[in-house]
């Protein structure tokens, strides 16, 4: 048997160790201790961690990498952001919105993320920005997944052309239905916005993933009229709540009726940990609250929850770098949860979890999958999260399209090691 390509001695996700990994035809034709055969390419893993790659299922492409455009955002609030964006907007043209997109995809997928979901705001009447990231979706095809979301930023009620705009972005081929229920003009024109989307998404097949109560207010409650949709219209799954900050600050009692509902309609949940700690919170003098929504809550109940990274140098958000690494371990702090499992999990909700909100066909470390991998300068997925490790090499469809040295340092101390691997100081731990 001849292989394309074979990785010797990679560790799994799942704690094997010393695993080779066979590749044939773009797909994974073989996981075993010891595969006896050849192969057009050998590639030593040295025992680092093999990952599926990083998804992301929370980002604005359209208004990434424009920071400082027209101006910067001064208060840092989301308010100021979206009336920032909207000034930005009648200056976009085709080119740069396409320009920015495809440089911030190099930069993911130097980072191992090869499956983006993005919002794209469809109140721009031109729907420039939908027509770029549609070009963008198919440039990159071939080495990331770009799946759209029609996103009426200005609110689908509130702004005048958002229900036409949406529904011609989608006749255009972008993907799944959005909305921002708070902030329509009302709680209760919120509350329709999310019973109007919703049937949008059940008459034409289409998902749903709704910016959802991304709000210190705790009666935000737009989750409750989505979850019940859900629920009505028979979504489940297809149906996500991105951001769901109200629940940071909801009473308790309430919280007590919400999550079950949340788990019973079987909405999924996204939480974006780097945006939310720094927006909400902003009117508070002290105590000043985090604004993570309630993931281990979630998650408790049976709520698959996933971690988005949402803006990278955009109106909102001013750092970030594709490192969805870097959103897990921002995570473990903002929720916080600190436990092994906890820990473990943050892998989990930038990779498997995410990529079955996307709805990714062939994803993961499994036989006959897409060869669709990571190899990250790591022991474990918690020594992952813990280094936010270098991505050695990063493969799709069996060929490697981003190779980064390892990081090593060397020391001039004496009596000490020569040089220094940032991985592997907890040899001992088990996962
Ligand atoms: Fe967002």
């Amino acid at each position: 048997m001849q292989f394309d390509t074979i990785l010797r001695d990679a560790t799994m996700p799942d704690g094997r160790k010393g695993q080779d990994v066979a590749i044939a035809a773009g797909r994974i034709a073989a996981i075993e201790p010891r595969i006896e055969a050849e192969a057009r390419q050998v590639i030593g893993a040295r025992g680092y961690l093999l990952s599926p790659p990083f998804v992301d299922c929370h980002f604005h492409m359209d208004a990434t990498l424009s920071l400082g455009l027209p101006r910067l955002n001064l208060s840092g609030t989301l308010l100021e952001g979206i009336a920032l964006w909207g000034e930005l907007k009648p200056q976009l043209t085709h080119e740069a919105v396409a320009e920015r997109a495809l440089r911030y995809c190099d930069l993911a997928v130097s980072q191992g993320l090869l499956a983006v979901r993005s919002h794209v705001d469809i109140c721009d009447d031109r729907l420039l920005a939908v027509e770029a990231l549609l070009e963008v979706k198919k440039r990159v095809k071939p080495y990331l997944d770009l799946q759209l979301v029609a996103f009426p930023q200005d609110g689908y009620f509130r702004s005048p052309s958002a229900a036409e705009n949406l529904e011609r972005a989608l006749d255009l081929g972008v993907d799944v239905v959005g909305g921002i229920p708070h902030f329509e003009r009302t709680m209760a024109e919120g509350a329709a916005s999310v019973r109007a989307l919703c049937e949008i998404a059940a008459r034409r097949g289409l998902m749903v993933d709704l910016h959802c109560d991304e709000s210190d207010d705790p009666l935000s409650r737009h989750v409750e009229t989505l979850a019940c949709e859900a629920h009505r219209l028979c979504l489940g799954g297809r149906a996500t709540g991105s951001h769901l900050t109200s629940m940071h600050s909801m009473d308790n009692y309430y919280v007590s009726k919400l999550l079950p509902l949340i788990a019973e309609s079987g909405i999924c949940a996204i939480a974006n940990p780097l945006i939310n700690l720094t927006l909400q919170g902003r009117h508070d003098t002290y105590p000043r609250r985090r604004g993570m929504t309630r993931v281990a809550e979630m998650r408790a109940l049976g709520v698959p929850v996933a971690l988005g990274q949402d803006c990278v140098m955009d109106p909102w958000y001013g750092l970030g770098g594709a490192d969805m690494l870097d959103v897990a371990h921002m995570a473990v702090h903002g929720a916080p949860m600190t436990s092994r499992e906890a820990i473990r999990w943050t892998f989990d909700a930038v990779t498997e979890i995410p990529a079955r909100i996307l709805g990714l066909d062939g994803y993961g470390l499994a036989i006959g999958n897409n060869a669709d991998m990571v190899l990250l300068q790591a022991a474990d997925p918690i020594e992952a999260v813990r280094l936010r490790a270098t991505r050695l090499l990063v493969i799709r469809r069996g060929e490697i399209i981003a190779r980064t040295p390892p990081r090593e340092t060397e020391l001039s101390l004496t009596g000490r090691p020569s040089s220094l691997d940032p991985a592997s100081y907890a040899p001992g731990l088990s996962q």
